[in-house]
């Protein structure tokens, strides 16, 4: 499973791309909002740091507008993915952009049919939102599992991007469920470092390496 980063932070992809497991990142207006900076200076930034797909968000919701914008947007670097709504509009833009070889992210996926919809527009992810389907009491990762049998059925090559992720779980099961990748905070990427028999242990080699008296 790839892992993307989502944020519009530089510390944290920086620090996340030399591990090594940075595949890619993801922004939305509100983490540009966040960032404080220019949109288009801080993908940019972004897009030379890490090599893998970069999604910029369109904000126009007419067809034409989303063009226009993804046009500026794609000249950023050769590696940005144009993130668009699944409505009639985005998806009418995912068609054309993808049948120019831009990479699409179809994002604001909340149904498995919504999902099918992409696919066929051709996109190259789509992005269901688990988190926010949890916060209403629905289960996330059942939208990720149907999607999965729903694309297997038919080979859809569309990457099943989970977005919207809170937490190691949700990031567990949709490496579980075979979720091609997902997207989340910095945050939560540092949490999967961290285990307390790993914390513990360390402590006790060291101790013992102490009492042996040698340097390496
Ligand atoms: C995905 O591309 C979105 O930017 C993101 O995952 C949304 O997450 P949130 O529901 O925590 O805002």
């Amino acid at each position: 499973m790839k892992f993307f980063a989502d944020t519009a932070e530089i510390a944290d992809i920086k620090e996340l791309n030399e591990t090594g497991l940075l595949d890619g990142v993801t922004t939305n207006p509100s983490l540009i909002k966040k960032s404080g900076r220019d949109f288009i200076e801080v993908v940019k930034e972004i897009a030379s740091i890490c090599p893998g797909p970069i999604s910029a968000e369109v904000v126009a919701l007419d067809h034409a507008g989303m063009m226009k914008e993804a046009e500026t947007l794609r000249k950023i670097a050769d590696n940005i993915a144009i993130k668009v709504p699944l409505t009639i509009d985005g998806l009418k833009t995912c068609k054309a952009l993808t049948g120019d070889g831009t990479m699409v992210n179809v994002t604001l996926c909340f149904s498995a049919n919504q999902a099918l919809l992409a696919a066929k527009a051709g996109a190259t992810f789509i992005s269901p939102f688990v988190g926010r389907h949890d916060d209403i009491g629905y289960p996330g990762m059942e939208l990720i599992a149907d999607i999965r049998t729903i694309y297997d059925n038919y080979d859809f090559p569309t990457q099943i991007l989970v977005a919207s992720v809170r937490n190691p779980i949700h990031i567990l099961d949709a490496a579980k469920l075979g979720a091609d990748v997902m997207t989340a905070p910095p945050s939560v990427i540092k949490q999967l470092f961290k285990h307390p028999l790993t914390d513990s242990g360390i402590a006790a080699f060291l101790k013992d390496w102490e009492a042996t008296g040698q340097k390496i």
